[in-house]
């Protein structure tokens, strides 16, 4: 865990770092995210003490770090900086292994390590290790300043804008590797970025800045969908979370209160209701919201002319219907509507209690008000 403590930092009259306090839970992976010259690289130098604070503390599970050998901290710290930083006049394999080597580990044991590093950056050890630098793309040298980040096993790892010069192929595939790796590893990660997408796709928890305040600490969902103030809302982008529908719910889009009946009523009753709601069909739960079943119109109709009167809806509801819950993705919701041919989607509880309904028509306004909107603010963005 890292821990930020009423952290100041001026450079002379420049007041560069206000009061910043951020807990940084261990295993997480946490984006700094602001305009240039906001902090961010100042925040990130502050971890393994390339900057001190003009006053505050780190702590460093629980540790001050200022109490700390500066070696041993930095030792136990991956760090990438922009432009990954790799000796130019050292080979692949001297960039890796110089950290490793300094802690006078078994030179065989490194060996195999730094094989392990290439695999896991998805590198040609016999094709690139002798290499120098400048003999690699530079997608390959970020590859191999992240293999250097990981090559002490640290704990934290810093990465400072690791993937801002890559062309956008490139970096969505290092971004998806860095996401596997930290499944696996259960790094501690710090990474600043300049892009919102970035953010968005490989944070836990997103830290935005301006000049030297934190705005908003939490996670993607909550910033996208509840930014704390304007200038979040309109750093994030109005439409951004159409960027990740995943993290549209159900439960964000579902009709709270959808029209409902018990299993006694009748026939004539059930149509009656539906008439007077103007909906077309009913969800049928008991006295504790539990779901029983659907009806709908068009069979209602149907059925009404050949049942004897007095029959209720107990006898002709669906009891096998597809549904989802509250915490169910609009991409889930649409592949049941597609998959089920269905146009009701009841959202109940893991206990089956109806908490809302999403219909084909609710998820078509959903949608089309993405495509309206973008038309209102039309390229503002
Ligand atoms: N060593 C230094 N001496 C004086 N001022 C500095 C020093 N380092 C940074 N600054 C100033 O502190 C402010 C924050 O710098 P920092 O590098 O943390 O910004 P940043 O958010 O990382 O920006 P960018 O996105 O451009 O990398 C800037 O105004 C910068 O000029
Ligand atoms: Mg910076």
């Amino acid at each position: 865990m890292i821990k930020f403590q009423n952290i100041n930092k001026s450079f002379g009259r420049n007041d560069v770092l206000k009061d910043i306090s951020l807990t940084i839970r261990k295993g997480d992976l946490v984006t700094i995210i602001g305009a240039s010259g906001c902090g961010k690289t100042t925040m990130l130098k502050m971890i393994n003490r390339l900057i001190k604070p003009t006053s505050g503390n780190i702590l460093i599970n629980g540790e001050n770090i200022r109490d700390k050998d500066v070696i041993e901290l930095r030792r136990g710290m991956g760090y990438v900086i922009q432009q990954t930083g790799l000796f130019s006049h050292m080979t692949v394999r001297e960039n890796i292994e110089i950290i490793p080597k300094l802690s006078k580990s078994n030179p065989e044991q490194i060996q195999k390590h730094t094989l392990e590093l290439m695999d896991m950056v998805g590198m040609n050890p016999d094709m690139y290790l002798d290499r120098y630098p400048t003999e690699l793309s530079g997608g390959q040298q970020q590859r191999i300043g992240v293999a250097r980040a990981f090559a002490t096993d640290p704990e934290i790892i810093l990465m400072d804008e690791p993937f801002s010069a890559l062309d956008p192929i490139t970096r969505t595939q290092l971004q998806d590797e860095l996401l596997g790796l930290q499944n696996t590893l259960n790094k501690t990660i710090v990474f600043v970025t300049h892009d919102m997408d970035e953010a968005v796709k490989i944070a836990d928890k997103i830290c935005i800045m301006s000049q030297g305040h934190i705005l908003q600490y939490d996670t993607p969902e909550q910033i996208l969908k509840n930014p704390c103030n304007d200038f979040v809302a309109s750093f994030v982008g109005k439409n951004r979370i159409w960027a990740s529908p995943d993290l549209i719910k159900a439960k964000d889009i579902m009709i709270d209160r959808p029209v409902c009946c018990g299993p006694e009523l009748s026939l004539r009753k059930g149509v009656e209701r539906m008439r007077f709601a103007n909906v077309d069909s009913l969800m049928v739960t008991d006295r504790h919201r539990k779901m029983l079943g659907i009806v709908r119109a068009k069979d209602l109709y149907f059925l009404l002319d050949h049942h004897k009167p007095g029959a209720t809806i107990a006898q002709v509801m669906d009891t096998d219907f597809p549904h989802a819950t509250p915490e169910d993705s609009i991409i889930d919701v649409l592949s049941i509507v597609e998959g089920h041919n269905v146009s009701t989607v009841p959202i109940l509880s893991p206990e089956g209690l109806l908490q809302g309904l999403i219909t084909r028509s609710s998820l078509m306004t959903t949608l089309s008000h993405q495509f309206l909107d973008t038309e209102i603010i039309g390229g503002s963005e």
